[in-house]
């Protein structure tokens, strides 16, 4: 380790920074569209399974390996195996792909903590959020038009996210985490007891609880509740290498591991019961059942979540604002993450400096996510984008630090399980080795297969082929031929 690189203060400002990173969109935006997209009550047992199976066995290795190189994922992984620089980059521009995205979806939460207030969206949610808030383009290509009501808040979010990355590992990432966190902690426990409070709410979470075997069954399930677990852990994709890598050497890893992996998941599994008993409100009220309430997908939280709150009456204004907040703060802090590894990376190689780092990297992310996000588009982007990056962008590239550690190089796996056992509590022994080099890679590389597979041959939703290819297929092709040249480029 060189005496210049940044650390935390402390072992608990990591782990408080580590729940931030992994406690974010992903669990209060994601998970429930998903979960209700894939049956409610059949998601939560295949979402625990991958939990288990491939998202804690990765984020112990995404924290070994940045905390022994303590580097950012293309050094890291060039350390163990040469050609794992190449890999270290793929993670890199998957990073730099989703903070584009990830800043849209902030915008919007940001936007409804306003727009509670005396609840704006009117009486049909739905055609607000599309039509007079997105201005959803009716186009099959790509359309120019641009909404400006979205393009002030989403600079203002660019801007808050670089302020706190010009300020560093210590005085930015850590100290907005030590705010955020708390913060999101108490809004989002009122939030919750608001939710179960509600008529109905019982039926809700019935909905929640009950195992779907029939639904279990399908293939698309599993696919989804992988796709989802490592993009909600922050794992596979750089982040817990980088912020390991800020790690004083000797911190116990597994134990590190363990708190943020359980505080990940009981938030997801929270939000999950919040919006649920949200659900089975709407459904008391319309007699009707959970899964018939509102048509999933993305805009879940943004359609159903404001059809709730109108029908709260006197609390209505305080319900929304909760939401939204804590929407918003989870995001913010997983914001900082997401860009920290670019910005990371380009520091250890090029040896800039992170005011250069975080102006040219983020700026440029800013400007091409404030041209794309503004625009008519967005909200087709974000489903495509995240589609694709996190079903083929994030899951390769787990699977491709398991084949950089454990396949090629037997003997990496064993130094890194004793570099942690050195130095934690929790041991890992040869069940670790087995399930990351046997279980997991197999059960990704089922994955995967499946969703190129089925990618290629049905495409994805309703979008034109031209959208697909240009934003779906062509951000996975930017990561690959960025991640080869950027190899290529020699060390400062
Ligand atoms: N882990 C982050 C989230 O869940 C990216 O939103």
């Amino acid at each position: 380790m060189t005496d210049t690189r940044e650390n935390w203060t402390s072992r608990s400002g990591f782990i408080i920074a580590a729940i931030g990173s992994a406690v974010g969109l992903g669990n209060i935006w994601r998970f429930p569209y998903v979960a209700y997209e894939n049956g409610g009550g059949a998601f939560l047992i295949p979402y625990l399974i991958a939990l288990i199976t491939a998202g804690l066995p990765l984020l112990f290795l995404d924290y070994a390996v940045g905390h022994k190189s303590n580097r950012s994922p293309p050094k890291a992984y060039r350390a163990i195996f040469k050609g794992g620089e190449t890999l270290g980059w793929w993670q890199v521009c998957v990073c730099i792909i989703i903070g584009l995205y990830y800043a849209s979806v902030l915008t919007w939460a940001g936007s409804y903590i306003y727009f509670s207030i005396g609840q704006m969206w009117g009486s049909d949610p739905e055609a607000f959020f599309f039509k007079t808030y997105l201005q959803t383009s009716e186009a099959t290509g790509f359309d120019p038009r641009f909404v400006s009501h979205i393009f002030w808040p989403l600079a203002g979010i660019w801007a808050l996210t670089l302020i706190i990355l010009y300020g560093g590992v210590k005085k930015g990432v850590e100290l907005s985490n030590k705010i955020c966190m708390p913060l999101l902690f108490v809004l989002f426990v009122l939030l919750v007891i608001q939710a179960l409070r509600l008529p109905g709410a019982a039926q809700g979470l019935n909905a929640f609880f009950t195992p779907n075997w029939s639904a279990m069954m399908d293939y698309k399930v599993w696919l989804a509740a992988y796709g989802h677990t490592f993009f909600s852990l922050s794992v596979g994709f750089g982040i817990m290498v980088t912020y390991a890598s800020y790690l004083k050497p000797k911190t116990n890893l597994t134990g590190s591991g363990l708190i943020v992996g359980f505080a990940n998941a009981s938030t997801e599994i929270l939000a999950g019961i919040g919006i649920f008993a949200a659900l089975g409100f709407m459904a008391h009220a319309a007699n009707s059942n959970v899964q018939d309430v509102v048509s999933g997908g993305i805009g879940l939280a943004f359609i159903a979540f404001p059809k709730i709150i109108s029908s709260l009456g006197a609390g209505a204004d305080l319900f929304g604002i909760l939401f939204f907040t804590s929407l918003f703060v989870a995001g913010i802090s997983s914001m900082v993450s997401i860009l920290e590894v670019p910005i990371s990376a380009m520091m250890d190689k090029l040896k800039w400096s992170r005011k250069k780092a975080v102006s040219i990297i983020g700026g440029g992310s800013a400007l091409v996510s404030i041209v794309l996000f503004s625009s008519v588009n967005s909200i087709k982007l974000v489903d495509i984008i995240d589609h694709f990056i996190n079903n083929i962008g994030i899951i390769g590239g787990a699977l491709l630090s398991i084949i950089c550690v454990a396949w090629f190089k037997r003997s990496a796996l064993l130094e890194i399980r004793n570099h942690v056992n050195a130095i934690s509590t929790v041991q890992l022994g040869k069940g670790w080795d087995f399930t990351l080099t046997v279980i997991t890679s197999l059960i990704l590389l089922v994955t995967l297969g499946m969703t190129i597979y089925n990618l290629l041959l049905k495409g994805y939703g309703d979008y034109s082929l031209s959208l697909q290819w240009l934003f779906g297929w062509g951000c996975v092709i930017f990561c690959a031929v960025i991640a080869f040249i950027l190899t290529r480029v020699k060390d400062r």
